[in-house]
């Protein structure tokens, strides 16, 4: 149930691993390109495997004769934030309520998995409670639940699926753990077997700890940067500690996307509903707020009026290989320069036309060549393709550690 990163991405894998897929959604337009071996989305790898098992993937809007004719159900819907940052249940509510209006007709046992992104205690204490009413059937004999948290990176989502470090299943009973084992039978890694709150928890507190690494590798590297330090010779250093380990110690510009920023909030928003004092979440998020602002700082030092310059922006997307802009460190940067007044030429090999839907004012180039024709340049996404550029006389201001910059005439790293 639901067709996005997650649900398409484990539903293609699923598939692969020999598996008949039904994925569901209600976006009659999605549905109709994944039956073409379309994928609605951009993720490296993924129409490839659309199409290699397209006998065994099938899509559709029927809630009904999807479940009714399979075993398991992962509810792979969005978990969006509200206004406050607290997390937004509509959608799984919903989904839920219908699952359980169908398993109410169906006589087979059929094991309902959450892999949506939900807060400790929401399978238990909100999910369960709404499958049973409107079945009117029972947990452990009718029906089983498990919670299946996923840690698939975007771009690289099919590989993360396919190779995971762990699989965590928090389940109800016996019965629902062992079926879904059974599922992921292949795979070699430790299987974390927990109960289903604790599972919810794993995903929170892992995508908080590392924000929380990026975080504290930038504050680090804010210091390293006044101190002529380069803070990449510094995490290095760092990672081959096997207690520290170098992953998500790549200083810039901060984290974004649409899961590190949505979870933080919604995780220091139950502290506080929980009279909890989270002082490390907070200060991870006050920290990824202000560092992208460092890099206008920097771009200050050389150019100290923006007023009418030309600004070039390489990268727009969150992070590389995505077409995703959902809290992409680009965006507080061009809010900013837009209100100093300065022309801003950008470009990103996947991220432009969603990014034109936020920004249509500014100008966007058809090369990355072309921003480079401005007076000063800062590289917000480290796209591979920028590598290739001559960067030879130019002002660079680099958020993201893209090393061939470094011919630039004038170059500045955010914490190098
Ligand atoms: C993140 C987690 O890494 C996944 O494990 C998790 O499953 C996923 O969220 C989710 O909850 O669904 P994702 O948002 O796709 O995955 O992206 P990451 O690769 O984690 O990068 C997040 C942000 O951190 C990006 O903006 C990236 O540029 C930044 N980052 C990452 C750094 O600034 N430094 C680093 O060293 C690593």
């Amino acid at each position: 149930m639901g067709t996005g990163y997650v649900g398409l991405v484990s539903g293609i894998c699923f598939a692969k691993l020999g598996n008949n897929v039904i994925c569901v959604d209600v976006d009659e337009k999605k549905i109709d390109k994944i039956n073409k071996g379309i994928t609605p989305i951009y993720e490296k790898g993924l129409e490839e495997l659309l199409l290699k098992y397209k006998k065994k993937i099938k899509a559709t809007t029927d809630y009904s004769s999807s479940i009714n004719k399979t075993d398991v159900t992962f509810i792979c819907v969005g978990t969006p934030s509200k206004g406050d940052g607290s997390i937004d249940l509509i959608f799984i509510k919903e989904v839920a309520v219908e699952i359980a209006k169908i398993i109410k007709q169906k006589d087979d046992y059929h094991l309902i998995v959450v892999k949506s992104t939900v807060l400790p205690g929401t399978t238990r204490d909100i999910i369960l409670p709404l499958l049973e009413k409107h079945s009117k059937k029972k947990i452990g004999k009718d029906f089983g639940l498990a919670m299946n948290p996923e840690f698939l990176r975007e771009g690289i989502a099919v590989n993360d699926f396919l190779n995971p470090d762990r699989i965590v299943i928090g389940a109800y009973d016996e019965k629902s753990k062992n079926l879904l084992k059974e599922l992921y039978k292949d795979f070699s890694c430790t299987i974390v077997e927990t109960s289903l709150s604790a599972a919810e928890m794993i995903k929170y507190a892992s995508n908080s700890f590392l924000a929380t690494k990026i975080s504290f590798i930038n504050e680090i590297g804010n210091l390293c940067k006044k101190l002529k330090i380069d803070a990449y010779e510094v995490a290095d250093g760092m990672g081959f500690d096997k207690r520290i380990g170098r992953a998500f110690l790549d200083s810039g510009i901060g984290w974004g996307g649409s899961c590190f920023p949505k979870d933080l909030q919604a995780l220091l928003a139950l502290t506080k509903e929980k009279n909890v004092h989270a002082k490390i979440i907070e200060s991870t998020i006050e920290v990824n707020d202000l560092q992208p602002l460092k890099l206008i700082e920097l771009l200050k030092k050389h150019i100290p009026n923006l007023k009418g310059k030309a600004i070039g922006i390489l990268g727009l997307a969150f992070k590389p290989d995505t077409d995703d802009i959902r809290e992409s460190r680009a965006i507080p940067i061009v809010e900013k320069l837009l209100k100093e007044g300065a022309v801003i030429k950008a470009y990103d090999p996947k991220a432009m036309k969603n990014f034109e839907e936020l920004y249509p004012q500014i100008e966007f180039c058809s090369s990355a060549k072309e921003v480079l024709d401005s007076n000063a340049t800062l590289i917000t996404t480290k796209w591979d393709e920028f590598k290739k550029l001559d960067f030879k006389g130019k002002i660079v201001i680099d958020g993201r550690r893209l090393k061939e910059a470094e011919t630039a005439r004038i170059y500045e790293g955010v914490s190098w």
